[in-house]
């Protein structure tokens, strides 16, 4: 049988699941209630392809190792930028929401109590899937009170399962370069610590940036060199979802990211940025028209409203530890020069 567009697409189930309240007999129909209900259901469509995306993305790097030698890991950062475009998108899609007043918004807003944003279990499950912790919500204590039980029990299992971010930490602490002291037999370091050719190792380049680092703060930002020291050589796991190892491969891949085999990997952190700053976009937007329709009024899904929306802005960065390494970046005229063991694998000629 020839497939026909409107079956294919459920265009009947679609088009047809709108059920504005204001509508029902008994009611005033208030005109843009039916685009309060459109405008959701387009977010709620696009959420479920985004978690269509990531859900392929821990899959694969959920693996014990990603095959770097396949088109694995092109795969995770194609599929996680289009997570980024999409949600570029969701951010312009307030301007049309925005186009109802308050007082439009008054004429069916008390119908809806309790409903609300706040019981999309989709756009929860993707800040869990994403890497967001229970520890580190804001308004823990009710982020799911307005929920039923099926909704809680999968935003648990989200918040159980693999995460990008515990993930992403797997990936780089598999990072080759620091494991093996073979890659810094011929490295030849700035610092009298190393000299002769004694020592030398991996730390002998670490010890080197951090002098480079060092030399180039000002005085009123020399306590970064504490900072420095805690989160490469001495972050406690329990309190943070980067590890050392972990983000000693991240920052080497950030100021070496020049080198071919470096490219993918900076994509891939990039993206992952990219993704915080437009759900970051999107917060400060929705935020933003809340205030302008609702002021200070609580929400109807019984939160504080805008307040608990700055707070989610404030406290929601799933990918901070990635964007908290720029402050450890130096020059790149002034970065060590790597041993030929380390420029003969990061090339194509490898
Ligand atoms: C008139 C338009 C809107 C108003 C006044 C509004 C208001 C609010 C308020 C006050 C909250 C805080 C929770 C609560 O209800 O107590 C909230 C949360 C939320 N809203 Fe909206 N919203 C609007 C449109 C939208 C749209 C179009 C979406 C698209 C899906 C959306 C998605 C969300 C989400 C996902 C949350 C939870 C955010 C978080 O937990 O960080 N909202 N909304």
């Amino acid at each position: 049988m020839s497939v026909y567009y409107s079956e294919y697409l459920a265009l009947d189930k679609i088009i047809n699941a709108q059920h504005p309240i204001s509508f029902k007999e008994g009611n005033e129909p208030a005109h843009d209630e039916m685009l309060f209900i459109v405008i959701h259901q387009a977010y709620e469509l696009w959420f479920k392809q985004i978690l269509f995306e990531v859900n392929s993305v821990t899959e694969i790097m959920g693996k014990d190792t990603i095959d770097d030698n396949s088109a694995e890991l092109q795969t995770v950062v194609h599929r996680l930028q289009r997570v980024a475009t999409i949600l570029k998108v969701l951010v312009q899609q307030i301007d049309i929401m925005e186009t109802m007043t308050p007082l439009d918004f008054l004429d069916f807003r008390d119908m809806l109590r309790p409903a609300s944003g706040f019981q999309s279990y989709q756009f929860k499950i993707l800040e869990a899937k994403l890497g967001l912790k229970f520890e580190h919500r804001h308004g823990q204590c009710y982020y799911t009170s307005q929920l039923q039980q099926k909704d809680i029990d999968i935003i648990k299992e989200a918040e159980a399962g693999n995460t990008v971010l515990e993930l992403l930490n797997r990936w780089l602490e598999r990072m080759p370069f620091f494991e093996d002291e073979n890659y810094w037999k011929n490295y030849i370091s700035i610092s009298k610590k190393y000299e002769n050719g004694t020592n030398v190792n991996h730390s002998a380049f670490w010890n080197d940036y951090e002098n480079i680092y060092a030399d180039n703060l000002s005085e009123a930002e020399k306590i970064n060199v504490d900072h420095f020291k805690n989160i490469l050589f001495d972050a406690q796991k329990s309190e943070r979802s980067l590890s050392s190892a972990a983000c000693k491969s991240a920052l080497f891949i950030m100021i070496y990211r020049g080198y071919p085999m470096l490219e993918l990997p900076f994509q891939l952190l990039d993206t992952l940025l990219e993704i915080d700053n437009q759900l970051g976009n999107w917060r400060y937007r929705h935020m933003n028209m809340v205030r302008r329709m609702i002021g200070t009024r609580i929400g109807t899904g019984g939160s504080t409203g805008a307040g608990y929306l700055q707070g989610a802005i404030d406290k929601h960065n799933i990918f901070k530890e990635i964007s908290q390494l720029s402050s450890f970046l130096i020059d790149r005229r002034k970065l060590p020069k790597l041993p030929k063991e380390i420029t003969d694998k990061l090339g194509y000629q490898a």
